[in-house]
């Protein structure tokens, strides 16, 4: 019976805070109530303190309900004073506060950008700089100073987008090795990312796609030190197990020119139909830089010697993200690009 009256008392001061702070309309107002209730001499706060009078069986389930009420009006208490602070800034400025915020929609680094941004950084790391150059470039860049005669078929109307007969899209970005040599003397240690465009569109080629382009050229530059330096960069590109080879090839602007293969990533070697049964992955075209080229920039060929590379950003992003369809990073699929 007496236990009874106690929690009556209790629920009453609790229901007669509640139905006053929610009536309340001043700051002050939920100040008072808040002494009133919870300060020193406040009523829950002498409930609380009231309870070890109680008999023994009474004390924890009162006690218990007096401090939960404690903090339900605490809170309360601080919702109210929000709520009045906030209606005061509207009635202020107009701005209703408590509306909730509108989302805003993050965006996210293309993957292209992505792994362009990932080759610039391990070149970075062993001191080379970054290079550029235009997109709409002369011919005499493009092919001329590259040991690319005018029968040449790189230059076929199939593969060169041509503005004009002296002014293409560069093709590739080989015309910044130029451009670089012709305004620097050696040491030189550069990179140089950037968009290439080809007259080409199927699964593995857009019309448009990047590539980076690598040169050094000093005193003494050797075969060796391609192989050191591209094996340190797909060692740290893919992982440090990964199998790479280099494969004699043709490019008339190096010699002797050499493709860089890895081992499969998808299949490890045993062959598969990314690497069409060859368990190779071509990733990169090197070589060191023909004598031409050099005499083409006024270098002296009996001094100097360099290599240069250059490699299909696309074509090593598919390989990193084992995406099989290369127009995918082109068609702004926000589900596609989201997954980055
Ligand atoms: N420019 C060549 C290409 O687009 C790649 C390359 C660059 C090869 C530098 C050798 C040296 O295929």
């Amino acid at each position: 019976m007496a236990g009874q009256i106690v929690e009556q008392q209790i629920e009453k001061i609790y229901q007669e805070a509640l139905s006053q702070v929610q009536t309340s309309s001043q700051v002050d107002q939920v100040q008072s109530l808040m002494v009133q209730y919870l300060g020193r001499k406040g009523m829950v706060t002498q409930f609380l303190r009231n309870v070890s009078r109680l008999p023994a069986e009474q004390r924890p389930q009162a006690g218990k309900r007096a401090n939960d009420v404690k903090k339900v009006l605490e809170e309360a208490f601080q919702k109210r004073l929000q709520e009045i602070e906030g209606s005061q800034i509207a009635e202020d400025t107009g701005i209703d506060v408590s509306l909730p915020g509108r989302a805003t929609f993050r965006g996210s680094v293309h993957p292209i950008t992505q792994i362009t941004r990932r080759i610039s950084d391990i070149f970075s790391r062993m001191g080379f700089d970054i290079a550029e150059g235009p997109e709409v470039e002369l011919d005499h860049y493009n092919f001329e100073c590259l040991n690319i005669p005018k029968n040449h078929p790189a230059r076929d109307m199939q593969d060169t987008f041509y503005v004009s007969e002296s002014i293409v899209l560069r093709t590739h970005t080989s015309p910044i090795q130029v451009r670089y040599m012709e305004k620097h003397a050696p040491p030189i240690h550069i990179i140089a990312p950037g968009k290439v465009y080809r007259c080409d569109s199927d699964i593995t080629h857009t019309p448009m796609f990047h590539q980076v382009e690598g040169l050094v050229v000093g005193d003494g530059i050797t075969f060796g030190d391609l192989k050191g330096i591209l094996t340190a960069f797909v060692h740290q590109m893919f992982d440090t197990q990964t199998s790479l080879r280099f494969r004699p090839s043709f490019f008339p602007f190096t010699e002797p020119s050499a493709e860089v293969d890895i081992l499969c990533v998808m299949c490890r070697g045993k062959g598969c139909r990314v690497c069409k049964q060859t368990g190779w992955l071509e990733v990169l075209g090197s070589g060191m830089v023909h004598p031409a080229v050099f005499e083409n920039v006024g270098y002296d060929t009996s001094r100097y010697s360099g290599f240069a590379f250059g490699m299909g950003v696309e074509r090593i992003a598919m390989l990193k993200f084992g995406i099989d369809d290369i127009r995918k990073y082109y068609e702004n699929d926000i589900r596609f690009l989201k997954q980055f």
